[in-house]
């Protein structure tokens, strides 16, 4: 692990294994009303990284990708979680219709893949994670933007 600073964070992820191994970590870390940002292309390992986390808080059932639904709901670990994919989020009339705005009552924690679509309906991202694909695995690097996302990145 390269450990910059306490904001930021790049690390190797050689393969699906390192990324539920971070998801673990991660996982030990949220605090209600966090809101996680995730970046990347498709396939980068966005939900395989929402999946590790929900795991590790318990969560038996299926994680499935929440391309059409747009969103996911899950409460594990005694916390309430909603994973976003919104890459096919046309407008923010679709965002206000679903009553997106709602979820965000400062207690759900947010996983949230393709945030780009939703900039300015969404909140600032506490942690926000870049996943690129390397020739063998992915790297991720991972910053925070406020006191309650640089004290997760530390304590990782
Ligand atoms: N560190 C890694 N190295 C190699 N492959 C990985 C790694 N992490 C996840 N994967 C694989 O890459 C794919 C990522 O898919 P997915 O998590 O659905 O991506 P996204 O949500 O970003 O589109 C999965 O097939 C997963 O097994
Ligand atoms: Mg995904």
């Amino acid at each position: 692990m390269h450990n910059h600073d306490d904001s930021r964070i790049s690390i190797e992820l050689s393969d699906e294994s390192a990324t539920l191994a971070l998801a673990q970590r991660l996982a030990a870390q949220l605090k209600p009303g966090m809101v996680i940002y995730l970046h990347g292309d498709l396939g980068a390992g966005k939900t395989t990284l929402v999946r590790g986390i929900l795991n590790a808080l318990g969560y038996g059932g299926r994680v499935k990708s929440p391309t059409y639904t747009l969103v996911e709901p899950y409460q594990a670990g005694g916390l309430d979680l909603r994973h976003f994919d919104l890459y096919r989020m046309n407008d923010e009339e679709e965002w206000e219709a679903a009553g997106f705005r709602d979820e965000f009552n400062g207690r759900n924690i947010f996983f949230i893949e393709w945030p780009e679509k939703a900039l300015g309906l969404i909140p600032e991202a506490d942690v926000a994670i870049d996943f690129e694909i390397l020739p063998q695995g992915r790297r991720a690097s991972m910053r925070s933007n406020t006191k309650l996302g640089q004290a997760c990145l530390t304590r990782l």
